[in-house]
């Protein structure tokens, strides 16, 4: 999302003049887009404004700003704690830069942080930062309206709101007419897009469909799926288009019903399986990852065995796994007590690492001996006589270049894997 948010602001930059530099020392303009989703996403933000102070304090004209969620969520108090910070923009005042640069320049301490209940940022041609030419980024709502106690988002980015479908669809013909051969539809709780125009529904079964007729051979991902607005009617849609990528990113967070009603997440454990099992029944072969939270406030050791026999049961292809982290203001902030010691956090986290890794690891061998359709992103990591790409189930795999180049299609028989990678050679 931040990725996608920064190129919305190289757009309105561009605009004005600036160019974007792989340099930090070249740049007379240093704006930081910020997230608070955990407390050590800000530490490390802290620790890069240090990092950068001597820019500053070298030529005074360089411009820093700090922009995004922490922006957002600490105002004016950036500023009070880190004097180098000329800007303090948050993620809905991105159209005022120009104002705010120059007020800045003038001098000033500019601060726009106020939140919009209709900013999408439609109608921004967003400037790509990515290397590969290939695939992309597209914003299709902001905010979130669901109150998970132990999250910052609703806070810092504000009510949901959707972009209208035509400028997705604008976007994402740009993106095909440029060479790029996949899109990856950005929302917090992507199931609750909804746009309606003279009486006219667009729910998100209808974006994504209208999206995958713009091209077959533009794959479309999308992220995130919450499992209480998760529909048969969107797994149904995924089925049938080939160029609709078999993953769902599910964020599980508990595998605990109690736990998870505490967490406001509005499902049970019952639900949750029951909506693997409908995402199995109705896409065969069909990745699935999730979000998972150790040591939410009152979690016992029940509790976490519960998240632990979840993840061996769902089987999921990959996890992004965290301790919980306070946020202040949250619902969890104000009402229960983060009353897990650091220790057990980091020691049930653990436990949820080595499962899921086991878990990833199994499903990686069963991929070998396997022929895959890969989009090619380009060379390997490690060797330009390899390249990479990834499967519909968004797997990674490297294989020998023969010839082949980014943007196409291939097809790879899987020989081997490391923990993170499938490794074959095309078929
Ligand atoms: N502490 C730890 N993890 C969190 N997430 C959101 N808020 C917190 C928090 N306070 C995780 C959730 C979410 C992912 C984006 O970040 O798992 O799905
Ligand atoms: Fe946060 Fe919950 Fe919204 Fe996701 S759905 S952004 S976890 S409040």
């Amino acid at each position: 999302m931040n990725v996608a948010d920064s190129e919305v602001v190289v757009a309105i930059l561009s605009d004005l003049g600036f160019e974007l530099t792989d340099s930090i020392g070249e740049a007379g303009l240093i704006l930081i887009n910020t997230c608070s989703i955990r407390e050590n996403a800000e530490q490390r933000i802290w620790g890069r404004l240090k990092a950068i102070s001597h820019y500053k304090k070298k030529d005074n004209r360089i411009m820093i700003g700090l922009i995004g969620c922490m922006a957002e969520r600490l105002k004016e108090k950036v500023i009070e704690k880190e004097h180098i910070v000329d800007m303090v923009i948050g993620p809905d005042a991105y159209r005022d830069l120009p104002s705010l640069i120059s007020e800045a320049e003038s001098g000033h301490k500019a601060v726009n942080v106020l939140l919009s209940k209709e900013e999408t940022y439609a109608g921004i041609s967003p400037v790509r930062m990515d290397k590969n030419g290939v695939t992309s980024f597209v914003s299709i709502m902001r905010g979130c309206n669901n109150m998970c106690a132990y999250c910052v988002v609703p806070y810092v980015r504000g009510a949901e709101r959707s972009r209208d479908p035509e400028s997705i669809l604008n976007e994402v013909n740009e993106l095909w007419a440029n060479g790029y051969r996949e899109v990856t539809l950005l929302g917090q709780n992507v199931d609750s897009y909804s746009w309606e125009y003279e009486g006219h529904k667009t729910g998100f079964s209808e974006l994504i469909e209208k999206v995958a007729l713009v091209n077959p051979l533009l794959r479309v991902r999308f992220s995130t799926s919450h499992p209480k607005d998760i529909s048969d009617k969107l797994l149904y849609t995924i089925s049938k288009y080939n160029n609709i990528c078999k993953h769902i990113h599910l964020p599980v967070q508990s595998g605990s019903s109690r736990i998870l009603k505490l967490m406001n997440r509005e499902y049970t454990r019952e639900w949750y399986m029951d909506r693997i099992k409908a995402i199995r029944s109705i896409i065969p072969d069909c990745a699935v990852s999730t979000d998972i939270i150790a040591g939410f406030c009152s979690e016992t050791e029940e509790d976490h065995k519960e998240t632990l026999s979840l993840i061996e049961w769902a089987g999921f292809d990959f996890a992004y796994m965290f301790k919980y982290s306070e946020r202040p203001g949250t619902k969890a902030a104000r009402k229960y007590k983060d009353d897990i010691p650091e220790e057990i956090k980091t020691r049930r986290l653990n436990e949820i690492i080595s499962v899921q890794n086991k878990i990833s690891a199994r499903s990686k061998k069963q991929d070998i001996g396997r022929i895959f359709e890969v989009l090619i992103e380009g060379n390997s990591k490690r060797s330009q006589d390899y390249l990479s790409g990834r499967t519909t189930q968004n797997k990674v795999v490297v294989f020998p270049e023969n010839g082949c180049k980014r943007g196409d299609y291939v097809n790879v028989h899987v020989e081997r894997c490391t923990s993170a990678t499938l490794i074959g050679r095309i078929n």
